[in-house]
């Protein structure tokens, strides 16, 4: 058999090369796929005849959860190539790419492999995934603090009014209250997001759950005379679900929708079956969310209303996410904006 390998070439990569006849045995093997695979000084010239197997892998083709130990050696048995594997090879991580070896008359004779030791890449990787995950808490907690010295800033202020004497009355105490309240409200949320509990699955009526969300909105939608559809599929089946959660995620989408609609428009809550998934929707005829703003609807904090806090959708789509669900938004010119939730039926 005539190998066409260039010889400089193979030697001198900085990928490891390993090429292995039909019996698995080495026909060609490059010192960086010697350094990577091996901490003995080996020479290839001492590694040529031998089981790849054996002396790399110690004689185990398979995992201990069944996998291939190589895609050299999956190659050799399957004759397929594989592309782009990630590989544990002792404490290294390795990107690998075989295909077989093919002679002159299309015969498979052999396996080649190219790989490269991405362990210094993988451990940057994990570090930058924490320097991000540090970066999005300090912007959370950027976020928080804001929101809560608002609130703040009132109830002291009228604490010192009190001190001085200059303040008295009902009034004053209901406008403490209320940011009082905000505070609470806010840092609930904010653990919410944080922390949400894992969802506690039960057996639920989404139906029962829709037509008692939408009674909630009930006097509001006539106050300010919004038409509100529900238009649930008949016969739906229960879905396992935490009934307090998937609830906050329809007030939560409910309030946007009412929030951006004025007199005269129109909110439809639909929810449909696709097979072992449910869609739940809500639409709302008001005006688009901008393509700008699009990107951002779902960062905690981020609001475009004078007193929003920017936690609803945030929350929502966490809750989603903590079942195994998706949650998207559709907003069109002419065709109001729809927010869908998918969610597994168990
Ligand atoms: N139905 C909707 N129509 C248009 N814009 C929406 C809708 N729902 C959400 N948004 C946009 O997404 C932003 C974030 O929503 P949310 O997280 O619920 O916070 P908040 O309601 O406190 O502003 C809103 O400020 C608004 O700009
Ligand atoms: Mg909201």
């Amino acid at each position: 058999m005539e190998l066409e390998i260039n010889d400089k070439i193979v030697k001198t990569a900085l990928v490891g090369i390993v090429a292995v006849d039909q019996d698995g045995n080495i026909i060609s093997i490059n010192e960086s796929a010697i350094s990577i695979l091996s901490n003995e000084p080996l020479s290839a010239d001492e590694l040529i005849g031998r089981s790849y197997l054996d002396v790399f892998l110690k004689g185990n083709k398979f995992t201990h959860t069944g996998q291939y130990t190589s895609a050299l050696i999956e190659t050799l048995e399957t004759g397929e190539p594989c592309l782009q594997k990630e590989l544990s090879y002792r404490n290294k991580t390795l990107l690998v790419d075989s295909s077989p070896l093919i002679d002159d008359k299309r015969k498979v004779v052999g396996a080649i492999s190219i790989f490269r030791d991405i362990t210094d890449k993988r451990i940057l990787e994990e570090r930058l995934r924490q320097a991000e995950k540090f970066a999005a808490i300090g912007q959370l907690s950027a976020g928080l603090a804001h929101e809560l010295l608002n609130p703040l800033t009132v109830i002291k202020g009228f604490l010192q009014l009190y001190e001085k004497g200059d303040m008295q009355g009902t009034e004053s105490w209901r406008i403490l209250l209320d940011e009082v309240n905000k505070v609470s409200r806010l840092v609930n949320d904010f653990l919410l997001l944080t922390n949400p509990s894992a969802p506690k699955y039960q057996s639920i009526s989404l139906q029962d759950l829709l037509v008692d969300v939408a009674n909630e909105f009930a006097s509001v939608a006539e106050h300010k005379q919004i038409q509100v559809h529900l238009d649930i599929e008949t016969n739906f089946p229960d879905i396992m679900a935490d009934l307090h959660q998937i609830r906050q995620v329809m007030v939560n989408l409910l309030m946007n929708a009412f929030d951006c609609l004025s007199p005269g428009g129109e909110i439809r809550i639909r929810s449909i079956r696709d097979n072992e998934t449910i869609i739940l929707s809500v639409f709302n005829n008001g005006p688009v969310i901008p393509n700008d703003i699009r990107p951002r609807i779902f960062d905690p904090f981020f609001t475009t209303k004078d007193h929003g806090q920017g936690l609803g959708l945030a929350i929502s789509y966490r809750i989603v996410e903590n079942h195994r669900g998706h949650m998207f938004v559709e907003s069109l010119e002419g065709k109001g904006t729809t927010f869908t939730i998918q969610l597994p039926i168990r």
